[in-house]
């Protein structure tokens, strides 16, 4: 007699658009005395990406441009329209009307326009608002963070053992800072604050509010909560070292799916090359 054994298949569904599976408690890279093989450990051999301490950078700098940001987003509409960028991400990006670039997007179905509003800026030939102190505050934190940002490319650079990478950053660096409001909002099928992405940067740095907000998708699929705390700076790898190295390098998918008033302050470092796909 002859038994036949089925298994039952359990298929687990992970619905990506849902909130996130779980509280990420994240490596913390202290900068004060990573190595290369801290990075390697978390770009290449970890989920790519992680929360800096140790950073140097005063978080009383870090809260006056929060500050300065949400000064610039209290204003009238009219007025920050009048400062709206004109494709150079020098200036403002009105609400809900950012979708995801083709470059960074993870999932095609996620096309419709990301629900907050921003002002961005770059080292040069910006437009500032009329606020007392505000271009101050917001050179101040970019300087810091270009300070941050040209120790780790030192530390990836040794990390990936490729020189001519060191030679893709010109000083000063290329960069992009971006104050980001994003509202109050219920979760809905299809509508994010950000949906989920890579980042066509070589790095980035994000500074946020203390509110938590962020989520990324580790090497499983799985998306997690990120920390939102104010004195921790979260590093995410972007398409430009990922495509250096060929893939070896991890640039972790990344969303704002909804929930409370919250702003973030994404710091982008470009390297000196064009992205080929
Ligand atoms: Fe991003």
């Amino acid at each position: 007699m002859s038994h036949i054994v089925i298994t039952a298949a359990i298929i687990i569904t992970i619905d990506i658009r849902t909130r996130a599976h779980g509280y990420i408690d994240m490596k913390q890279l202290d900068v004060a005395s990573m190595t290369g093989d801290d990075l390697r450990r978390i770009f290449v051999s970890g989920d790519g990406y992680c929360l800096l301490v140790n950073h140097g950078i005063d978080m009383q700098i870090i809260k006056a441009a929060f500050d300065a940001a949400k000064s610039y987003h209290a204003l009238p509409i009219q007025y920050k329209m009048s400062m709206k960028h004109k494709g150079d991400f020098k200036g403002y990006q009105p609400i809900d009307t950012q979708i995801t670039h083709i470059l960074g997007r993870v999932d095609n179905e996620e096309l419709l326009p990301n629900h907050n509003e921003s002002v961005f800026f770059k080292r040069e030939g910006n437009i500032w608002p009329d606020i007392p102190g505000f271009q101050h505050d917001v050179e101040t934190v970019a300087n810091k963070l270009e300070n941050l940002s040209q120790k780790l490319v030192v530390k990836f650079v040794d990390m990936l053992e490729i020189s001519h990478i060191a030679s893709m950053f010109p000083k000063p660096l290329y960069y992009t800072l971006r104050l980001t409001r994003y509202p109050k909002m219920q979760y809905e099928p299809g509508r994010y604050g950000l949906a989920a992405h890579r980042d066509t940067s070589f790095m980035t740095l994000l500074c946020q509010d203390g509110n938590q907000g962020l989520s990324v998708r580790d090497r499983f699929g799985i998306w997690h909560d990120v920390p939102g705390d104010m004195n921790k700076i979260v590093l995410v790898a972007g398409l430009q070292l990922r495509d250096m190295t060929f893939g070896e390098v991890i640039a972790a998918p990344h969303r704002v799916v909804g929930g409370e008033e919250r702003y973030a302050m994404p710091f982008f470092v470009m390297a000196e090359t064009n992205i080929s796909h």
